[in-house]
């Protein structure tokens, strides 16, 4: 991937294709197609991440250190990739990570990628800062919908939200913990990045705006800003989760430590994630995150992880080091700015097929056949 930052370009976007290119055979082949498809502001937000994007580079590139280890001769007869997921059986181990204003990408925004989602099975994570209301995407869906929350200042408002949700049969809570403020984001700076007002959190209308405090000159930028005077705390998880009437899964976790945490408040699974390098730059990868919480875990929760998968050897490695599924992001997105709904059906199945041969080069059968023996080397013997 393409991380840096490049002056604006002078030609206007390009619409949607009509049609994919036979050209299109990776997930990564989709972002040059993207970025032809978006200003350079939407670029930036879509692409970039925080401060000098280590994290967010190093997401892709830890799974390049991970080799494989090929196993020949075994009976693939009757091989899948289905799962059981809180309560779902899917056919594939993928899901749509959360991702706002997806009207910027495409004019469709989430309605499209709704579509694609469903023409591959795979469950759509909502985000609270959703382009599209999550009522209007509940009556037109036909993927399974999870709904992804921000606790709000205003926690009135949140459980509003919880219940619409819950209502329209999402049937998943995701509560994302690892964003209270903004991390730095130096590319969406350079570019100018703002908000057009034809695009907003629609399902935020009619919120009480946040009792800001006016920053006083010479006190800290943010600790005086009054900003973190609402942030959440795992008091706020743990009422939100014991008011929850479906399960509620505890999106940005990177340690043990906090994974025991949203155990013991009643999470019904954890989604290891640095929010694809979009929060606090140099945090480490997610997969190297990852064996020291399902060894922690043992297995009590289901764990999910997203950030920097774009190939199907990606997501094995990720199930082989403890993930029980896979979520992702970016790619999906540039799917969608690239051909819209069949963009992000083809993305999927892109990455869908390239599982099905690594599970087949290795012998692994099914999902529960991927174990830290498919890998050469673990980066974790803890
Ligand atoms: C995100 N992400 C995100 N997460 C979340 O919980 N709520 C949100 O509204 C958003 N919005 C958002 C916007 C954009 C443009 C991006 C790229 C990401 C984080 C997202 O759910 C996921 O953690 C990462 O995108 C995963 O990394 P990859 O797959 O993009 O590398
Ligand atoms: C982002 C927020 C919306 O990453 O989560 O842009």
């Amino acid at each position: 991937m393409n991380h840096t930052a490049s002056p604006p370009k002078g030609n206007p976007p390009l619409p949607p294709l009509q049609q994919i290119p036979n050209t299109i055979a990776s997930v990564s082949d989709y972002e040059a197609y993207a970025r032809d498809r978006l200003s350079p502001q939407a670029w930036a937000y879509f692409n970039g991440g925080s401060a000098d994007e280590h994290t967010l580079q190093n997401n892709s590139k830890a799974y390049h250190r991970l080799q494989l280890r090929s196993r020949v001769l075994a009976d693939l007869d009757g091989a899948h990739t289905q799962l059981e997921l809180l309560g779902h059986t899917l056919a594939h181990p993928f899901l749509l990570a959360p991702v706002a204003y997806q009207k910027l990408a495409h004019p469709d925004g989430e309605l499209a990628t709704a579509l694609g989602a469903a023409a591959v099975g795979a469950p759509l994570v909502v985000s609270t800062q959703a382009s599209v209301s999550l009522e209007t995407l509940a009556q037109s869906r036909h993927a399974p919908l999870w709904f992804q929350l921000y606790i709000q200042a205003d926690r009135e408002f949140t459980l509003q939200l919880m219940r619409r949700a819950e209502d329209y049969g999402y049937s998943a809570l995701v509560v994302t913990v690892d964003a209270p403020v903004n991390g730095v984001r130096n590319q969406e700076q350079r570019a100018g990045f703002v908000l057009p007002d034809s695009v907003c959190a629609v399902n935020l209308t009619g919120m009480q705006p946040s009792t800001k405090k006016p920053t006083q000159a010479g006190t800290s930028p943010l600790f005086g800003s009054g900003l973190l005077h609402a942030a959440p705390t795992w008091k706020d998880l743990e009422w939100l989760i014991s008011l929850s009437r479906v399960p509620v899964l505890v999106k940005g976790l990177l340690t043990a430590e906090d994974a025991l945490k949203a155990r013991d408040a009643g999470a019904a699974g954890i989604i290891v994630s640095n929010h694809g390098g979009r929060t606090l730059d140099t945090l480490p990868a997610t997969i190297d995150a990852l064996p020291a919480i399902a060894k922690a875990l043992n297995g009590e929760l289901p764990i999910l992880l997203d950030g920097g998968i774009r190939r199907g050897t990606d997501a094995f490695k990720a199930l082989a080091l403890g993930a029980n599924a896979l979520l992702i992001g970016r790619p999906y997105v540039y799917g969608l700015a690239a051909a819209g709904a069949p963009g992000v059906a083809h993305v999927l199945q892109i990455l869908r097929s390239e599982l099905e041969v690594c599970m087949a080069l290795t012998g692994c059968p099914t999902l529960a056949d991927i174990s830290p023996a498919a890998l050469l080397t673990t980066p974790y013997r803890g």
